[in-house]
């Protein structure tokens, strides 16, 4: 990873954490055990890579957008993150115990807390997107309604059925690559062009380009984080190692093999590249987050 890109994630992830600890503050009330078990999986850990898509991509238009807006709009994604997360590892759906080297929230609370608690931050990051201060109403709009359909029952959640369908069957590449689009795809996609609508300066043209960008990156990353599943250990990954074998998922590896899924991934990081080609060196942090996502290491 280079120095830069490691300099803007860490930096990145320091504005994130911060504003995520604003938006929701401990509560005396009643709710506490919720309003705890929505901060234990939102706070304290996550490489915050929605987010830091979301500054990037405001960055590579060259434009000067409110601090305050930028980072809501990169809190409402990474809310929705951690929801899909807390939901994800359900017994009913992965069945997994350790997210972010911790407790899931369903054993750190209960199941009936970890259900609502995602609930909590879906409506959390809707709320942070229609109180927003200072845009145009259009661009709220158009923010709400990026995140509304890469969340669900055209993104995210549709992927996340098609995974739970899948389970013990066989995926044609199609089909696989259909499912990691949605489940991963989507909202990673939907950061890249939020962070873009935020600046209320991006050409038609743009937006074709970084949605071009934004695709083969989500696709990416749902890649990488299938062959995380079978090449790094479960301290280093805070979530099981081999979770995907276990429960006999159709991954890119199981499809392709772990070179198959490699060379997959590093055409992606091409593709991802060469949509860019008619940006300058403002999206240089959006090229190098491309290559970090197909080699980090968790
Ligand atoms: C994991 O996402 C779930 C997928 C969509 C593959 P991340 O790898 O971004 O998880 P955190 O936020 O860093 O924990
Ligand atoms: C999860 O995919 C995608 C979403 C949460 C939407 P995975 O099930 O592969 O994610 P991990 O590996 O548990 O993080
Ligand atoms: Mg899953
Ligand atoms: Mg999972
Ligand atoms: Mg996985």
């Amino acid at each position: 990873m280079s120095q830069g890109i490691k300099h803007y994630l860490v930096r990145s992830q320091e504005r994130v954490n911060r504003a995520l600890d604003d938006l929701l503050p401990p509560t005396q009330k009643a709710e506490r055990r919720l309003v705890d078990a929505m901060r234990y999986s939102l706070l304290d850990g996550g490489k915050r890579v929605r987010p830091t898509l979301v500054f990037a991509a405001a960055d590579a238009l060259g434009s000067q957008v409110d601090e305050t807006i930028i980072e809501r709009v990169a809190c409402s994604v990474e809310c929705i993150h951690a929801y899909s997360l807390i939901h994800d590892d359900l017994p009913a759906m992965d069945d997994d115990d350790l997210r972010r080297g911790k407790p899931t929230c369903h054993i750190a609370y209960d199941e009936a807390s970890a259900i609502l608690a995602g609930d909590g931050l879906q409506a959390l990051a809707f709320e942070t997107l229609a109180t927003l201060p200072g845009l145009q109403a259009h661009t709220q709009v158009r923010l709400l309604q990026l995140l509304a359909e890469a969340s669900g029952h055209r993104g995210m959640v549709a992927g996340q059925a098609i995974d739970l369908g899948a389970v013990d069957t066989q995926l044609d590449l199609a089909q696989l690559q259909h499912m990691h689009r949605l489940k991963t795809g989507a909202l990673i996609r939907a950061s890249v062009l939020m962070g873009a609508a935020a600046t209320e300066s991006v050409s038609e043209q743009q937006l074709a380009a970084l949605s071009d960008y934004a695709a083969a990156i989500g696709l990416a990353f749902q890649v990488q984080d299938d062959i995380l599943d079978v090449t790094v250990d479960t301290e280093t990954l805070g979530k099981p190692q081999g979770a995907d074998a276990a429960l006999n998922k159709p991954t890119y590896v199981s499809l392709l093999g772990l070179e198959g899924a490699t060379t997959k991934a590093r055409e992606l990081h091409q593709q991802a590249l060469t949509a860019l080609e008619s940006f300058d060196s403002n999206a240089d942090t959006l090229r190098q987050l491309s290559a970090y996502i197909i080699e980090r290491g968790h």
